[in-house]
């Protein structure tokens, strides 16, 4: 299985030729933090983040993005779903959805490629009044497509998770190459071959995947749908969540194996 390649700027000055800078990602970091307090139904959630995208590695993952607030919206007027549940989350971000399912779940385990921010906001959890819910909350590294991480987690849960939930986590990304020009690459395909692990190993729970999809780009959309299917998936929309968030347009796919 192809990982995404790790981000490298390589830089070439005109005139000379052989002078390459390399910038490692933690150039791109920014970890300017603020907490932010956000409310979904009864539930107040306090946590770390940044108020915009950053230039961080992968530009995305420490802020709120729409999809978590369609899904967050819809979890809390449905908590029902969740209540004793195991959860694993996909491309976590900051954990907005996962602080919000530990107030419900039996148990949730938020993942990401990077989980810094993850780490830092369940120690702001812990340290909070919720610290009783906060026991149950867990974060691990998983990149999408990487077998060894996804064992990792599935030897300590070796019956897998009721849900997958996962918010606004279809990426398009650029690699930047020599003179900036960029190819783009969606990780929607190793996305969808973890899920379908997760779902496989989950059969005897009915694990099913929850996402707060967020529609951008019609190539986007598509490529969701297919990816579900070509990995065999059923992918339906749940009735009554088409919503505008932030000026795009929202829907709640649940995704299951037939
Ligand atoms: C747009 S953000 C959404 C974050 C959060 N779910 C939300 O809605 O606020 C996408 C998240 O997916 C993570 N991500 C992107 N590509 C990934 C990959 N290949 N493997 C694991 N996580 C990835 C990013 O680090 C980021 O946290």
């Amino acid at each position: 299985m192809n990982h995404r390649p790790s981000i490298e700027l390589k830089l070439r000055y005109i005139g000379e030729e052989n002078d390459i800078v390399c910038l490692d990602e933690s150039f791109f970091i920014n970890d300017n933090y603020q907490i932010a307090r956000f409310t979904f139904g009864s539930q107040i959630l306090e946590l770390y983040c940044l108020q915009s995208a950053s230039t961080d590695f992968d530009l995305t993952g420490q802020m709120v993005w729409p999809g978590a607030e369609l899904l967050n919206n819809y979890l809390s007027k449905n908590s029902d779903i969740l209540r004793g549940c195991s959860v694993i989350e996909l491309g976590s971000g900051v954990g907005i959805t996962g602080i919000l399912c530990s107030r419900f779940c039996g148990e949730v385990v938020m993942t990401d490629h990077n989980d810094e921010i993850l780490t830092r906001n369940i120690e702001l959890d812990d340290s909070s009044k919720n610290s009783a819910c906060s026991a149950k909350l867990k974060s691990a590294k998983l990149e999408w497509g990487n077998s060894e991480q996804l064992d990792d987690i599935l030897q300590r849960h070796p019956e897998g998770f009721d849900l997958v939930l996962g918010a606004d986590i279809y990426i398009l990304f650029y690699t930047f190459i020599y003179y900036f020009s960029s190819f783009q690459q969606a990780s929607v395909p190793l996305l969808f071959h973890t899920v379908k692990r997760l779902l496989d190993v989950g059969l005897k729970k009915k694990c099913r995947f929850i996402l707060g999809y967020v529609s951008r780009a019609k190539v986007m959309d598509d490529m969701v749908i297919g990816e579900a299917s070509r990995h065999g998936l059923r992918i339906t929309e749940v009735a009554g969540t088409r919503a505008e968030i932030r000026n795009l347009g929202g829907v709640i796919y649940e995704i299951t194996c037939p």
